[in-house]
């Protein structure tokens, strides 16, 4: 059997996993982040030595561990292995993450951005598989997005292709983590719509309860959330009409709220899209759920 460890680096955890050929997600290890100006070395010793226990646990030769996949958010440089300017992870900026393992580990040792990974993940073994031409947007903390177009993943140079969240939808929001204003993360992620129910309300409100909220009645939270189902639907179409892929996978924590969200922007994206084809492309909720992420950064190695 052949192995891959993936490594899926976000706000809150870092989260390893080995992964075999068939995509069986065999053992997972979650170490908690900090954000502190110290971390990313201090929080990769740690990481490195979990992947060395889990060699020795499962006993796999080196030749069998084919390599050691990242997932993390972006703006990265693949290239050369740098984490550069994440807005949603501001102490990891400039952190040659790809360097630290390649001088602990033999194996090749590859850095993506997370949502390409997770596109991976889907392609394997979620709902894009059988599909050649399929976007994977995910709407969470962060919003992200990979391309796969005739039968890859478009990475762009350095990995930052389909950066979605970061496109200004309407300058007249409010300024995101990365700078701009009005852009799809600061509208529809999960803290976006918690921030902006805060403002109309003066509640602290999960994005969880405004959703249900806004379903049993309360108008002004109902606008919210149809505000935010037009400007993914905004986003899915802007992807669309360049890319015409055959569906847009919607996944992340924002999405659990299901068929509501789903129907929402599938009108949206009806009422928009340039062509007929663009009018009837699928949108389809992920088929992995958390584990998309290390799925993903294993796939990087094992599907690549
Ligand atoms: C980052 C993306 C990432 C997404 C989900 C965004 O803030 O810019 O690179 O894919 O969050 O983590
Ligand atoms: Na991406």
């Amino acid at each position: 059997t052949k192995y891959a460890v993936g490594v899926d680096i976000g706000g809150t955890k870092i989260a390893i996993g080995l992964v075999d050929e068939r995509g069986e997600l065999l053992k997972q290890v979650i170490i908690k982040t900090e954000h502190t100006i110290v971390e990313p070395i201090v929080k990769i010793k740690e990481v490195i030595e979990q992947v060395n226990e889990i060699i020795t646990e499962f006993k796999i030769q080196s030749d069998d561990l084919q390599g050691i996949g990242i997932g993390a958010p972006g703006p990265l440089n693949g290239k050369d292995g740098i984490l550069t300017e994440p807005p949603n992870l501001r102490s990891w900026w400039g952190a040659p993450v790809k360097k630290w393992f390649e001088q602990a580990f033999t194996c090749p040792v590859v850095l993506e951005n997370d949502a390409n990974a997770a596109t991976l993940a889907e392609k394997w073994l979620g709902s894009g598989q059988g599909s050649d031409h399929f976007v994977f947007m995910t709407i969470s903390t962060g919003v992200g997005a990979g391309i796969y177009s005739h039968g890859r993943l478009i990475t762009g140079a350095y990995g930052n292709a389909g950066e979605i969240g970061h496109v200004v939808i309407d300058p007249s929001y409010g300024t995101s983590a990365c700078g701009q204003k009005g852009t799809l993360e600061w509208i529809a992620s999960g803290t976006g719509i918690e921030r902006q129910a805060h403002l109309k309300t003066g509640e602290n409100l999960t994005a969880r309860e405004i959703f249900k909220r806004a379903e049993t009645g309360d108008t002004e939270l109902q606008n919210l959330v149809q505000t935010v189902y037009e400007k993914i639907g905004v986003g899915c179409v802007t992807l669309i009409n360049l890319l015409e892929p055959e569906k847009i996978i919607l996944g992340g924590g924002v999405t659990k709220v299901g068929e509501p969200l789903f129907a929402g922007v599938r009108n949206y994206v009806k009422q928009y899209a340039i062509s007929s084809a663009g009018r009837g492309t699928e949108i389809v909720p992920a088929g992995l759920e958390q584990d998309a992420g290390l799925l993903g950064a294993a796939a990087l190695i094992l599907k690549q």
